[in-house]
């Protein structure tokens, strides 16, 4: 606690709900200016970045502090493929899992597995190798799980991809086309980290109390799971698809406001203007996605702001990154319960890089609650009860 917070009492400590505004870490790694609707990474405007660098230079940013000469490129990517092998009893608990388990839950197990089955890579102070240890396997873990379910085996990583390729690659077995992984990788590149998010803020605690980097890293992917935070593009698609066409965008929307639904991919807690993220995967679809499909996506947006700001007003409601993630992720094959997966995959690196500047700088995470129950009870044996 500071020194002012300290000199407060309890109830008059602030509590503002859902810790908005409080500034629970200072971080050197990126912020989000929300109501400029900006996004920073060490510096460079997302803007600067996305389309330009690569998913592993924007990785090797994060990590490092700089974007990598090509000579650290170079070693860093060869380092990014000795780790992409998984153990061979990971996939034996992947196979293990029911089919129909949500591809989240089957990651959350298989990273988490990760720890006992690569003994001594991991200990209680992680460095940079554990995190690319880590975040190298997140694409061969999700590929290996969608490929058992499917009934298929897994397939090793091919040493010479990037991200991007190598995820396509180990989920469909064939040579992925400049059209698939270019996107994807301008994907990764916008979603790897996103200042204090609710998944960041979990890996940062789990963090703080000197745990290890997998088990920070298993609880973010928990974190991310819901659909207030990472949950939403697969939502998103169902939506969309529940639409169906023009025709039905605005009775549809109507009918779920006038539910009390939340419209899957708007609103913010921190941006109060337009996720610069959803303008760029919005032009990204534009060219990447299926005609008919992006002239969907492109209506409902229209007519779910207009809709939101008349109910709302106010209430600065814009699209957020998960809308347009859904057409893209779409545009690359990969089916609506791998988006939230391949959201973490960009994450892992941004959760790691946090996980990394929390240690150097730690002091546990350990915030106050407001006591709102009795405190007058008396013990009554279990039989007088
Ligand atoms: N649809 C309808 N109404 C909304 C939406 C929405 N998508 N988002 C916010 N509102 C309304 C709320 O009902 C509330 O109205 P009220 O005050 O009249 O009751 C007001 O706007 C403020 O909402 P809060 O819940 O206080 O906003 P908060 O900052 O807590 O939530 C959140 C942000 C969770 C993203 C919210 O906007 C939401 O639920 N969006 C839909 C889910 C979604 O798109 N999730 C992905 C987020 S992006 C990411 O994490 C990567």
């Amino acid at each position: 606690m500071s020194n002012a917070a300290a000199a407060l009492t309890e109830t008059e400590l602030p509590k503002p709900s859902g810790l908005e505004g409080v500034i629970a870490a200072s971080t050197a790694l990126s912020h989000v200016y929300g109501e400029e609707g900006r996004l920073v990474y060490r510096g460079y405007d997302i803007h600067e970045l996305a389309g330009q660098a690569t998913f592993e230079e924007v990785a090797f940013l994060l990590w490092v502090g700089h974007l990598p000469a090509a000579s650290e490129l170079a070693e860093f990517s060869a380092k990014l493929d000795e780790n992409r092998g998984l153990p061979e009893e990971a996939v034996t608990i992947l196979r293990q899992l029911p089919a129909e388990t949500p591809p989240m839950d089957a990651l959350r197990t298989g990273i988490s597995s990760l720890g006992p089955l690569l003994p001594g890579v991991f200990n209680e102070d992680p460095d940079q190798d554990e995190a690319i240890a880590l975040a190298a396997r997140f694409p061969s873990v999700l590929a290996a799980f969608h490929r058992v379910r499917s009934g298929q085996d897994p397939i090793a990583h091919k040493s010479g991809h990037n991200t991007a390729q190598s995820y396509l690659y180990q989920l469909f077995g064939n040579e992925p086309e400049e059209r698939h992984w270019k996107p994807l990788d301008t994907y990764l590149t916008l979603l790897t980290d996103h200042g204090m998010n609710a998944s960041t803020f979990a890996a940062r605690v789990i963090a703080s109390t000197q745990s290890d980097i997998v088990s920070a890293l298993t609880g973010a992917i928990g974190a991310l799971k819901g659909p207030l935070h990472g949950g939403a593009p697969s939502l998103v698609l169902d939506m969309l698809n529940e639409i169906g066409g023009a025709d039905n965008v605005d009775s549809w929307l109507t009918a779920a406001l006038d539910r009390g639904d939340r419209l899957m991919g708007f609103g913010h807690r921190v941006y109060k203007a337009e996720d610069p993220r959803a303008e760029i995967l919005r032009e990204m679809a534009r060219t990447a996605s299926d005609p008919d499909f992006f002239e969907l996506s492109f209506k409902t947006e229209e007519r779910a702001l207009a809709l939101l700001n008349e109910r709302k007003p106010g209430r600065k409601l814009y699209t957020n990154v998960e809308f347009y993630s859904a057409a893209v992720l779409a545009a690359v094959r990969l089916p609506g319960d791998m988006f939230t997966p391949t959201f973490s995959v960009a994450r892992s690196v941004g959760w790691s890089a946090h996980v990394l500047e929390q240690a150097a700088n730690n002091r546990l995470i350990r915030p106050q609650s407001e006591f709102v129950g009795p405190t007058d009870k008396m013990f009554e044996p279990v039989g007088r009860r």
